[in-house]
């Protein structure tokens, strides 16, 4: 969108007149479940949602809408508690409208979380899988339409989206926490209805591991304007026997199963994060 960059930093004046000249190094968008890590923020300020301009307020039960921002580890972190969705209606310039706020407060990494449906065989519920890589197929890219270099450029590399040095630290943290992570693709669907039998099979011929309706184009935003990303999922239901019957409290309660062991590895990841960013 032409306008864009002036929503952004109408944004950005907004959250400066609550915390002032605080800058977050890292940013942490948390999914269906995961939201609590957002308690563990020290010398927190919280923002609601609606009251910044032009962010849009999450429909959804499990995603509570609130930007805090405060120490986490020491380290100065920006947490989205609770996302937007293409499935609610919004456009993707308007779902990844809280990442463009992210990076222009000065965030230079952004951790992005989810709830996922598990494709391959070797997946249970509950598992923490890393993204190594995703398949769009939402339908639709938040970077289509007039390209603003202010932003970031016209057609952005999207080889290494998931950054390895992240990902071999996230690996080393978990196995000192004494359990291990998965790695797989992400693919991500508009949803909002979940898959059909012939879909899911579909998915896992593809190259999918785990399928979930968010966090693509968030990264896709994340990496036009240059910021490193670590992917992390909560594998909240397995589909390799069949469509999931969960329902959206299942997935909200195997989340939250995970909690303990999801938020122990971020903090241990952001504590270890080598502060440079690589581009
Ligand atoms: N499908 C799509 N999205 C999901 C699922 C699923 O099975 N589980 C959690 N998010």
């Amino acid at each position: 969108m032409v306008d864009d960059y002036d929503k952004i930093q109408a944004a950005v004046e907004q959250v400066r007149k609550r915390v002032g000249g605080f800058k977050p190094e890292v940013a942490l968008i948390l999914g269906s479940g995961l939201g609590d890590l957002a308690d563990d923020v020290a010398s927190a300020q919280r923002i609601a949602y609606e009251e910044i301009p032009s962010l849009p307020r999450s429909t959804v039960v499990g995603h509570r809408g609130e930007l805090v921002l405060g120490q986490l580890e020491d380290t100065p972190v920006a947490v989205m508690r609770g996302r937007v969705h293409y499935y609610e209606g919004y456009s993707l310039q308007e779902v990844t409208f809280g990442v463009r706020l992210l990076g222009a407060l000065g965030a230079h990494t952004l951790i992005v979380t989810n709830a996922s449906g598990g494709v391959r065989s070797d997946l249970v519920p509950g598992d923490l899988m890393l993204l190594t890589d995703h398949i769009n197929l939402m339908g639709a890219n938040p970077l289509r339409g007039p390209n603003d270099e202010r932003l970031g450029p016209r057609f952005p590399p999207m080889s290494r989206a998931y950054d390895l040095e992240l990902r071999e630290l996230s690996h080393k943290v978990a196995s000192s926490q004494g359990f291990r992570i998965k790695d797989g693709v992400y693919l991500g669907l508009a949803g909002p209805s979940f898959e059909t039998p012939a879909e899911i099979h579909f998915f896992g011929m593809v190259g999918a591991d785990a399928i979930g309706m968010s966090t693509v184009p968030e990264v896709i935003v994340a990496r036009h304007q240059g910021m490193r990303v670590l992917g992390i999922s909560c594998v909240t239901n397995v589909l390799h026997q069949g469509p999931s019957e969960d329902t959206h409290e299942d997935v909200l309660a195997t989340a939250a199963e995970a909690g303990p062991r999801f938020i122990n590895l971020v903090r241990g990841v952001v504590k270890a994060m080598p502060g440079v960013p690589a581009r």
